[in-house]
């Protein structure tokens, strides 16, 4: 199979930042130095802890032309099998203080939920997590399986959290909530930091490799702002960094365009359910408002092909299981090299080292073997 057949990978559209300024002082006080020091120094110690592997795509950047494409794969992330364990349940850490007779709770469209669910359980505490009528049972069931108490309530993902928080406000609950609204960003920035312990691990698997691009998936953004101070905190280079989004919630090229949070209507749900959000998180659009150079979105077209892909090692020596989330980095890449217009643009070229984070391995087993078979 081609590969890197122009006609097969499709983007929709790609946007320059037009008020690009990469200052690392700016993002430092979005968060800080200490607060990604500290998450590196906590996690790093915690039971079972392992980086996760930094592999080589050395078939792919050799039909494509490319020094090297690095991907971290997070499907190897604890036994939750994406980076968003390390985001929630080192917050859960952090807001308990050693207090063990606190409860958390949080709202979440399933991974979120079940990282602060694995972090109350590592500490024992009780927690609380507020599900859509939307989220299937089985993403209910998985969060119960680790001790949670799962709500079910009507309506989307909004109403969830409308009601996680009139419920916590009602019973002292402490809300662990990865999006961040005004009067609460200390724990979306300490989930932030707990998803930069990737960038210090990326560094040491380097072994002084200069990475020159990185392409960022974004739902809210909370994953790209992190990686991107961890850009800033850890790597001596700032590399060209691209946002990529499903075609169908693309808020952060949306707010990229008009240089303020936009909020945008979805009307078809993307399979890259993590992804599918209405509107930038605070905390990280300030982060990425002004460090990101580039938006690309995506359909939903190439989604399976590049799973399938991954699963058999047509990219690199490895067989990789990337779920829907981990895909559509692979495929920006593969559409911008047949685009000598971007390509240029963005100075991708025979000495470029690309970063791909492979957000996720089979989270929902049923739609990645779904998607295995299409
Ligand atoms: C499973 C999953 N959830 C969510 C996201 C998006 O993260 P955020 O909402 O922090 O931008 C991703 C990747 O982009 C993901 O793989």
């Amino acid at each position: 199979m081609n590969i890197s057949n122009g006609q097969l990978w499709k983007y929709s559209s790609f946007i320059e930042n037009k008020n690009y300024s990469f200052i690392k002082e700016e993002i430092f006080k979005n968060i800080s130095q200490e607060q990604i020091d500290e998450a590196y120094l906590t996690i790093s110690k915690w039971d079972n802890y392992n980086p996760t592997p930094l592999l080589v795509l050395n078939k792919l950047s050799k039909e494509l032309n490319l020094n090297k494409i690095y991907y971290k794969d997070e499907s190897k992330r604890f036994d939750l099998k994406s980076f968003k364990a390390l985001g929630g349940a080192y917050a859960v850490e952090k807001i308990a203080k050693k207090n063990k007779d606190i409860t958390v709770s949080a709202a979440t469209a399933g991974n979120h939920g079940r990282a602060v669910a694995w972090g109350a359980r590592r500490l024992g505490l009780k927690c609380k997590i507020f599900i859509s009528e939307h989220v299937s049972e089985r993403r209910g069931k998985i969060i119960e399986d680790l001790g949670a108490e799962v709500f079910k309530v009507n309506g989307d993902y909004e109403n969830s959290l409308l009601e996680c928080i009139k419920q916590s406000t009602k019973n002292n609950w402490q809300i662990i909530q990865d999006v961040a609204w005004k009067d609460y960003t200390l724990v979306p920035t300490l989930t932030m930091a707990g998803y930069s312990v990737m960038m210090k691990e990326i560094l040491h698997q380097l072994n002084n490799e200069k990475i020159t691009h990185i392409f960022l998936q974004a739902g809210v953004g909370g994953l790209a702002g992190a990686m991107v101070a961890g850009t800033a905190r850890y790597l001596k280079n700032v590399p060209n960094i691209t946002i990529v989004e499903p075609d169908s919630a693309d808020c952060v090229m949306e707010s990229i365009k008009s240089g303020k949070i936009e909020k945008i209507n979805i009307t078809r749900e993307s399979l890259m359910g993590g992804m599918s959000c209405r509107e930038p998180s605070l905390v990280p659009w300030k982060i990425l408002k002004k460090s990101i150079n580039n938006c690309i979105s995506l359909p939903d077209d190439d989604i399976g092909k590049a799973m399938k892909l991954f699963a058999n090692a047509s990219f690199g020596e490895d067989k990789i299981i990337a779920g829907e989330n981990s895909a559509p980095g692979v495929i920006s890449l593969i559409a911008i090299c047949n685009d000598e217009n971007i390509k240029k643009k963005i100075n991708l070229n025979t000495n470029s080292n690309v970063l791909l984070i492979g957000c996720e391995g089979d989270t929902d087993q049923e739609m990645y073997q779904k998607l295995l078979k299409e």
